[in-house]
């Protein structure tokens, strides 16, 4: 018996599946860069960057060096009562990097959902509002408020807080609309503010949530002039204007954050996942009235852990001091190129998009119809594995295959996961994926 499998039973008999999402038998020993390794030796070329978290590569020697450090001097001090130096410091560098000219201040947490349940909670005691709008098909994270603002069909089996009201998020390759852009003149948006917003009702509407890229809805990107006219429709209402950059932030669209590619000043913004370069770690930063509205109202002991904000200035430095953002821009426009390219060859795939170094390739049944090809999507993804790529899928239809490697990728191996992925596409194209082995992972 190889050593993933013993480990993977040794695992079912003493970890609970509500803790996972899985795709394939992987069990990780070590990573360097692009690249990780399972327990029985087996490369992989990482191509998820472990759900874009690891958005410097595995082990940046940066990193490493700074948590070493200041596991010499402190290893904890709960910030919720004894302040560490780490915590202020990076506070100071996130309030710098955020788009707004005003008074900014941050909280820290330690992973996406709970900044989100920041969101959910401080918002309504900041302005006295009581409700808030999400979007369809949104991931916010797991906590009850996070997933209240979600849209996102995982979670539909949670009931939810009922202060949320749902608007459609711009998806033209499956426009609800049955529009096309730009013909279209963003008709979902005169619904979103004559509608929804106005049966809140608006006045009652204490802030709006929005992902800049919707990830896990399936990688989808507005069309331009989406979000800033959001944006205003929102200042217009006296609503704020949040976005969750848990995903796409620290330069995983070639900006530092994704919201810089639009010309807006959100008043908060949640971000986690690669802010520590694997370490856990989330953040607020906003308007200082918001992140004042109240105090010790959304504490955690184990907050800004010193730990994490030295490895996230580490991250912030090294993005800074390696041009990773310029880095990301031109890797991100390669892989495009060449998935689009891919395209052209497999009618498997319906769309290819994305924003720098997050791309989402859709797959479907039939190019006309867009049938989602969900049962593919979940072979191709385990057929890259089998052949040493890790990829992941996502979607309201889970056929939205999701590349988020490192931005620090060099050619060699973005080529390498490139050639594992067609060859993958053409097994599957070809029906040479083991489907009984494939059923057994159920994905999401
Ligand atoms: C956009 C977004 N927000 C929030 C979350 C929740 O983050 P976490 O899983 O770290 O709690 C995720 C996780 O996938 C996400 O993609």
């Amino acid at each position: 018996m190889s050593r993933v499998s013993e480990y993977l039973e040794r695992e079912e008999r003493v970890i609970g599946k509500v803790i996972g999402i899985r795709f394939y038998p992987i069990v990780v020993e070590r990573a360097s860069g692009s690249r990780v390794w399972d327990v029985d030796g087996r490369e992989y070329v990482d191509f998820s960057s472990q759900w874009a978290v690891m958005n410097l590569g595995h082990n940046h020697p940066d990193v490493i060096k700074a948590v070493k450090d200041q596991m010499e001097k402190l290893i904890f001090s709960s910030h919720t009562t004894f302040p560490n130096t780490a915590a202020i410091q990076l506070a100071e560098k996130l309030v710098e990097l955020a788009p707004g000219d005003f008074k900014k201040k941050v909280w820290f947490g330690l992973t996406g959902s709970d900044a989100n349940e920041f969101i959910y909670k401080i918002m309504p005691i900041y302005n006295g509002r009581r409700r808030i709008l999400g979007f369809q098909g949104s991931y916010h994270g797991q906590t009850m408020g996070a997933l209240s603002l979600s849209g996102h069909k995982s979670l539909a089996r949670f009931i939810g807080f009922p202060n949320v009201v749902k608007a459609p998020y711009p998806y033209c390759y499956r426009c609800p609309f049955k529009q096309h852009y730009p013909e279209c003149g963003l008709l979902c948006l005169d619904f979103i503010e004559g509608n929804v917003m106005e049966n809140a009702p608006a006045d009652d509407l204490s802030a709006a949530i929005i992902e800049p890229v919707q990830s896990d809805g399936g990688v989808i990107v507005p069309p331009p002039e989406f979000i800033p006219k959001f944006y205003r429709i929102c200042k217009d209402k006296g609503v704020s204007f949040i976005v969750d950059e848990v995903k796409v932030g620290f330069g995983r669209t070639g900006r530092f954050f994704a919201i810089e590619h639009y010309d807006v000043a959100p008043d908060a913004i949640s971000m986690a996942k690669p802010m520590a370069s694997g370490f856990p770690l989330s953040a607020v930063v906003g308007r200082a009235e918001i992140l004042d509205a109240a105090a010790a109202a959304h504490l955690f002991t184990s907050s800004a852990h010193p730990i994490s904000c030295a490895a996230s200035l580490a991250t912030i430095n090294t993005i800074m001091k390696d041009g990773i953002l310029e880095k990301a821009s031109r890797m991100g426009s390669f892989l495009m190129k060449r998935f689009k390219e891919m395209s052209e060859a497999h009618e498997l795939i319906g769309d290819v998009r994305g924003s720098g170094m997050i791309l989402g390739i859709e797959l479907v049944k039939d190019r006309r119809t867009r049938i989602p090809a969900t049962f593919e999507t979940a072979c191709l993804v385990y057929r890259a594995f089998e052949l040493g790529l890790l990829v992941t899928y996502v979607g309201a239809y889970s056929n939205v295959v999701e590349i988020t490697p490192p931005l620090t990728m060099s050619i060699e191996d973005a080529e390498k996961g490139l050639e594992i992925f067609e060859k993958a596409l053409d097994d599957v194209e070809k029906d040479r994926v083991d489907k009984m082995k494939v059923r057994r992972f159920a994905g999401w």
